[in-house]
């Protein structure tokens, strides 16, 4: 696409984006002003439109209005802490489509430094849309997400679309596959156009139903055609979403995926520093007195993150039924040896 030149959610290709002039010497908004709040509004655009408001509010304040620019500025920020609203869908789409509100916000989600700053580079770059736009750049908004279960991928997700006050849809691609089998592809054109016609965070989850490799040879002729329609759609994808895939097992996926991705993100099983913080997080006030990080670690081996948050509310509801304001060190080690039991992660677990 040609720098500065953009598809609109209509689909028609429109005028190179204006950027908003600066105008002095004016007591009012500018004719300009109005101009490109109209176009942002009809464009759904709301981070474009929070920020010519903004500029009103700079304008305003520089001609010594300096209450009418507080009372812009605290219109923008209330209006940019209301999430957008879920629409429901038809009920052809209701059941494989689930919309949410997230409010989780990056500091919930516990992760490796890299992958922090990954995550808010995504969120720096859809709230700084419209300054990149003016250089011909978009925002990265095509996120694949791989890992073991359990590990923070949906969570992610839901990060994404707290941050950014935009609903979450998930899409159930293995209810997809098997609901509409023979016609899988022509249900994600119209999942594409919701996608284009409805701002939010969309994560295909399961995504390895449809992404499998190709050539692979459980292979039907149905899933390639599916794969290959999914390729096209996502690669002329220019809507104003973020679109976020998220499957268990990255190694079987197609390598033309890949290169569909604006950013792919790696998760595994929590470091000691990570399970730290996530017992510290899950426990608040009802962190035990005293227990030593590497009793932790070990009695957290091979546990994912919801794991280890599973057997910290254990713990939690243990201390509450024994009337306790803290968990005690043994509860939270039989929680996670618990747990780890449970999932055959332990050899004499296998055993018995
Ligand atoms: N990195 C994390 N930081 C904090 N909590 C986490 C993290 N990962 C998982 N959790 C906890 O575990 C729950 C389940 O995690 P989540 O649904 O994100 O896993 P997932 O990677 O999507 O797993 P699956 O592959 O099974 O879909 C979360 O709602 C959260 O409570
Ligand atoms: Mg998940």
């Amino acid at each position: 696409m040609p720098l500065g030149k953009r598809k609109h959610s209509t689909g028609e290709i429109c005028q190179p984006v204006i950027s908003v002039p600066e105008v002095e010497g004016h007591a009012m908004a500018t004719a300009e002003h109005i101009k490109s709040l109209i176009r942002s509004h009809c464009d759904n655009d709301r981070e474009r439109f929070f920020a010519i408001a903004l500029q009103v509010a700079a304008h305003e304040a520089k001609q010594g209005h300096a209450a009418a620019a507080h009372d812009i500025r605290d219109l923008v920020d209330k209006a940019r802490a209301t999430p957008r609203k879920v629409i429901p869908f038809n009920r052809e789409f209701s059941d494989l489509i689930l919309a949410a509100t997230p409010s989780f916000r990056i500091a919930d989600i516990v992760l490796a430094d890299e992958k922090r700053q990954r995550i808010d580079r995504v969120i720096r770059e859809y709230r700084k849309q419209d300054k990149l736009r003016k250089h011909g750049l978009s925002n990265r908004r095509k996120i694949l997400l791989a890992g073991p279960p359990g590990t923070g991928k949906t969570m992610t997700a839901s990060v994404l679309a707290g941050e950014l006050k935009l609903p979450l849809y998930t899409i159930l691609m293995d209810k997809l596959v098997t609901k509409f089998m023979g016609e899988t592809s022509a249900k994600l054109r119209q999942i594409f156009d919701i996608i284009r016609a409805q701002r939010g965070v969309y994560l295909f989850d399961e995504f390895d139903a449809i992404g499998a490799e190709r050539g692979r040879g459980n292979d039907v002729g149905e899933m390639r055609r599916v794969l290959n329609t999914f390729l096209q759609l996502i690669e002329q994808d220019d809507s104003d979403g973020l679109i976020v895939a998220a499957t268990n097992n990255a190694a079987i996926l197609d390598q033309a995926l890949f290169r569909r991705f604006d950013d792919i993100l790696y998760y595994g099983l929590p470091s000691p520093d990570e399970v730290q913080s996530l017992i510290a997080n899950r426990l608040g006030n009802f962190k035990p007195k005293q227990i030593s990080s590497r009793e932790l670690t070990k009695a957290s081996k091979g546990l994912s993150h919801a794991e280890i948050g599973q057997a910290c509310d254990d713990a939690i509801k243990s201390a509450i039924l024994a009337d306790s304001k803290s968990v005690t060190a043994t509860s939270l080690k039989n929680m996670l040896q618990e747990r780890r039991s449970a999932y055959g992660q332990t050899n004499s677990t296998l055993r018995a």
